[in-house]
C-alpha cells in the first residue's frame, strides 16, 4: 500500500513507521507522498482513533530532508518544497486524532520538524534532536523555526537554529521538547498506553482541544473566541449528554464519537 512506510493498525491505534533505514529514513518526496496518502487514512477511517509516527531502525527517527533532492533547485522550487512540506505538516499538527511522534534515534532538520508538528513527542534514551540546517547554508523550511521557538522558548530555539547543535533526549527532556524519555525496547508501548487512555475520551472533545490549543499560534484567529465556539458545540454532541449522564450516574461513559 505505500513504498516507504510500514503501518500496523491495533485496538484503534496506527502505527506508521518511515522505512528507509539504509538512508536514515530521509524524508524525500515519496516518503512525502505516502505521509499525505497515510494522513488521508488518518482523517477518514473510523476504525482509526490516534496514531504514532516513528522511524525504522535502532538508530534514526529522520535524519532530515532527503539532501540529493536539494540539488539544483531554483528559489521558487525551494519556496514549493518548503510550502510542500508545511502543508503536510500542517495536517498532522491540525488531525483530529492525536499523533504522537516515537523517536527512536536521530531527529533531524525535517525531522525534528515533523516531530514538532505532532501533538507530543516521547523519545528513547538514544535519541538527537536538532536543527543542523544552517551546515548546509540553509534554514528549517517545514515549520522548524516557528515550531522551535513555540515548544522551547526563544533563546534555546536560537541558539539550536544558528549553532546546529544536537541535544541529546535528557535535555530534550528538560527543554519540554519531549514527555517523556524511555528505552528503544519501551518506546512504542509508552505511546501506547498513553493512548490507550486518550482513546477512552470523547473523540470530538479531543479534536476539539486539539483544535483550541492550536489557534493560540494562529494569528488569523482568537484563541479565547475558538475556545468558546468549541466549548459551545460540545452541547450538541450525544457524548457530552453521555459523558455527563454516566458521570450523575456514577457509571463509565460509553462514547460514540457523534
Ligand atoms: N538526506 C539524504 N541522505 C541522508 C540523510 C539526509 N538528510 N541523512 C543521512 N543520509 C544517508 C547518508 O548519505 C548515508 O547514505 P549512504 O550509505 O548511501 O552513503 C546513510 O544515510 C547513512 O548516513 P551516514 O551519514 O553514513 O551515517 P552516520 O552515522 O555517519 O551519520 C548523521 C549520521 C545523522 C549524523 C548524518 O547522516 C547526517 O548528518 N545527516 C544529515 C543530517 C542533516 O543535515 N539533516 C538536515 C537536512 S535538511
Amino acid at each position: 500500500m505505500y513504498n516507504t512506510l510500514l503501518t500496523e493498525l491495533t485496538n484503534g491505534i496506527l502505527t506508521i513507521t518511515i522505512n528507509r533505514p539504509d538512508k536514515l529514513n530521509a524524508l524525500n518526496k515519496e516518503v512525502f507522498a505516502d505521509l499525505n496518502k497515510v494522513l488521508d487514512e488518518v482523517y477518514s477511517n473510523k476504525h482509526i482513533q490516534s496514531a504514532i509516527i516513528t522511524g525504522a531502525g535502532s538508530k534514526a527517527f529522520v535524519a532530515g530532508a532527503d539532501i540529493t533532492e536539494f540539488n539544483g533547485l531554483t528559489i521558487e522550487q525551494g519556496k514549493a518544497l518548503a510550502k510542500a512540506g508545511q502543508d503536510t505538516f500542517f495536517r498532522i499538527e491540525n488531525s483530529p486524532k492525536p499523533v504522537v511522534a516515537c523517536v527512536n534515534g536521530f531527529a533531524l532538520g525535517g525531522g525534528c520538524e515533523l516531530v514538532m508538528s505532532c501533538h507530543f513527542r516521547v523519545a528513547s534514551d538514544n535519541a538527537k534532536f536538532g536543527q543542523p540546517e544552517v551546515n548546509l547554508g540553509l534554514i528549517p523550511g517545514y515549520g522548524g523555526t516557528q515550531r522551535l521557538v513555540q515548544l522551547i522558548g526563544k533563546g534555546r530555539a536560537m541558539e539550536l537554529l544558528i549553532s546546529a547543535a544536537m541535544i541529546d533526549a535528557a535535555t530534550a527532556f528538560n527543554y519540554g521538547l519531549v514527555n517523556y524519555v524511555v528505552t528503544q525496547e519501551e518506546l512504542i508501548n509508552k505511546a501506547k498506553s498513553i493512548l490507550t487512555i486518550i482513546n477512552t475520551k470523547a473523540p470530538l472533545a479531543v479534536a476539539a482541544c486539539i483544535t483550541s490549543a492550536n489557534a493560540v499560534f494562529n494569528e488569523t484567529q482568537n484563541g479565547y473566541n475558538v475556545e468558546i465556539n468549541e466549548f459551545g458545540k460540545c452541547f450538541g454532541t450525544a457524548d457530552m449528554k453521555e459523558g455527563t449522564t454516566a458521570f450523575l450516574e456514577k457509571r463509565k461513559a460509553n462514547f460514540s464519537g457523534k
